[in-house]
């Protein structure tokens, strides 16, 4: 099965799902597709030979992503820090095959402009006794459609909002991968 992989930024979950598909035989990561030409996600794809892509606000809405997906016969559609909502037309392409993660228990702390760093400070100022992740399909709202998983993990009330996104990301790199494979 291919896999396609939308990110925005830094892509260390991109990476974890590259490394955890190479050698396997029940997927592989097929492109990076960024709408940020200059996304470190795009070096890791280049460190990993694995193909990339970069594209306008404009193209995307141009149907740059239906068109490039159908052309490379993608199955699984994987947003991993991706800033921009995905247009309808790639979620009607692909029912139930574009997934998200979120750096949060859904529904709390979730949203448009919910994501970063002000979701880890928010679950510190409400003074939440646990975060965790959750991995959800896309619908054409913000963080809305049906989740797959999810995984907790404790906050203490020393933890910083840095200490806070450091345990979900270690969450999100151990669980993203096996949770893609159970869906191939
Ligand atoms: C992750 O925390 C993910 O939950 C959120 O964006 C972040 C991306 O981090 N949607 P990275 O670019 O994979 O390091």
């Amino acid at each position: 099965k291919k896999i396609a992989i939308l990110a925005s930024g830094n892509g260390s979950n991109a990476e974890e799902i590259i490394k955890h598909f190479e050698g396997s035989t029940k997927g592989k990561v097929a492109v990076i597709a960024s709408n940020k030409k200059d996304a470190y996600v795009l070096e890791r794809a280049k460190n990993h030979d694995i193909s990339f892509i970069s594209f306008t606000r404009k193209e995307m809405d141009d149907g740059f992503l239906e068109k490039t997906f159908a052309e490379l016969e993608i199955d699984l559609v994987v947003l991993a820090g991706f800033l921009l909502k995905v247009p309808d037309g790639l979620i009607q392409q692909y029912p139930e095959r574009v997934i998200n993660i979120h750096p949060a228990l859904l529904p709390k702390f979730g949203g448009k402009g919910m994501y970063g760093m002000r979701v880890h400070e928010s679950v510190k100022a409400k003074g939440e006794k646990e975060t965790g992740i959750t991995i959800h399909y896309v619908n054409e709202k913000y963080d809305d459609g049906r989740v797959i998983f999810q995984e907790s993990v404790k906050v203490e009330e020393t933890d910083t909002p840095e200490d806070i996104a450091n345990k979900v990301h270690a969450l999100e790199h151990k669980y993203f991968p096996k949770v893609i494979e159970s869906l191939l």
